[in-house]
């Protein structure tokens, strides 16, 4: 008898894991934002960018307890969280009482194609199998507005090849920041900025965050491969 491994098993384990340690997800990073400039100055950007093109609302996707969802709606762009793990999404709303927070799956988004004017992704792809990246990008394109930004966060390697690592929740991965960008331009979106920065104190890895736009009008070789 074959025995296939799927994702929705690897899913089940991601979302077990952080219903385990969401509270105290919570409680370390709720405030994380204050002593990270760079992070901060980046957000500020990606809800300018967005309000400018004003062509729906943002989705922090992998949103955990909320706090950067809230950040971000503070600053302007109608922001909601969708989160894997049902204890995160409670967190987030209890946290949050007035902003709207989902439960779900970036594999597989309940939204309509084109309904978002930008989508967060910090930190919340490190867990996905680099084999199941690609449909991941696929989906944040397909809910994006033409015009419309995805900033995504992640832990940045050296390697060519996604590399695993320890992470204390959940199996993850660190990317080249050229590898994940490349995949990215594979995905059919457009490379705006990027930011890779040094670990601060008690951080073990550089960390990268990736501006892309979806073009307003596909050419061909901007066309999902
Ligand atoms: C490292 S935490 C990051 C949380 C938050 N974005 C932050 O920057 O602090 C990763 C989050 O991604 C969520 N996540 C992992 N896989 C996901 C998936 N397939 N769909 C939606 N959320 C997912 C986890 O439940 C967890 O809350």
């Amino acid at each position: 008898m074959i025995f296939v491994v799927t994702q929705p098993s690897a899913l089940h384990e991601t979302r077990a894991a952080y219903d385990a340690v969401a509270s105290l997800y919570a409680e370390l990073f709720s405030d994380v934002l204050e002593v990270l400039p760079l992070e901060r100055a980046l957000l500020a950007v990606f809800a300018e960018l967005v309000q400018a093109h004003d062509a729906g609302p943002v989705a922090d996707i992998g949103c955990g307890p909320g706090h950067v969802t809230a950040h971000l709606h503070g600053l302007g762009p109608t922001t909601f969280g969708i989160d894997l793990s049902s204890e995160m999404v409670a967190l987030a709303r209890r946290a949050n009482p007035d902003l709207r927070f989902d439960e779900g799956s970036m594999t597989a988004l309940d939204l309509d194609d084109g309904v978002l004017g930008g989508i967060l992704a910090l930190y919340s792809v490190i867990h996905t199998r680099p084999e199941q990246l690609p449909v991941v990008l696929a989906e944040f394109r397909r809910v994006l507005a033409p015009g419309g930004h995805l900033l995504l966060g992640f832990f940045a390697g050296d390697d060519p090849l996604p590399q695993e690592f320890d992470h204390k929740v959940s199996l993850a991965y660190r990317w080249s920041p050229d590898r994940l960008a490349e995949l990215l331009r594979q995905a059919g979106f457009v490379e705006v900025a990027r930011l890779l920065r040094e670990p601060r104190e008690g951080e073990r890895f550089q960390q990268a965050h990736l501006l892309v736009r979806k073009p307003e009008v596909s050419s061909p070789d901007q066309e999902p491969r």
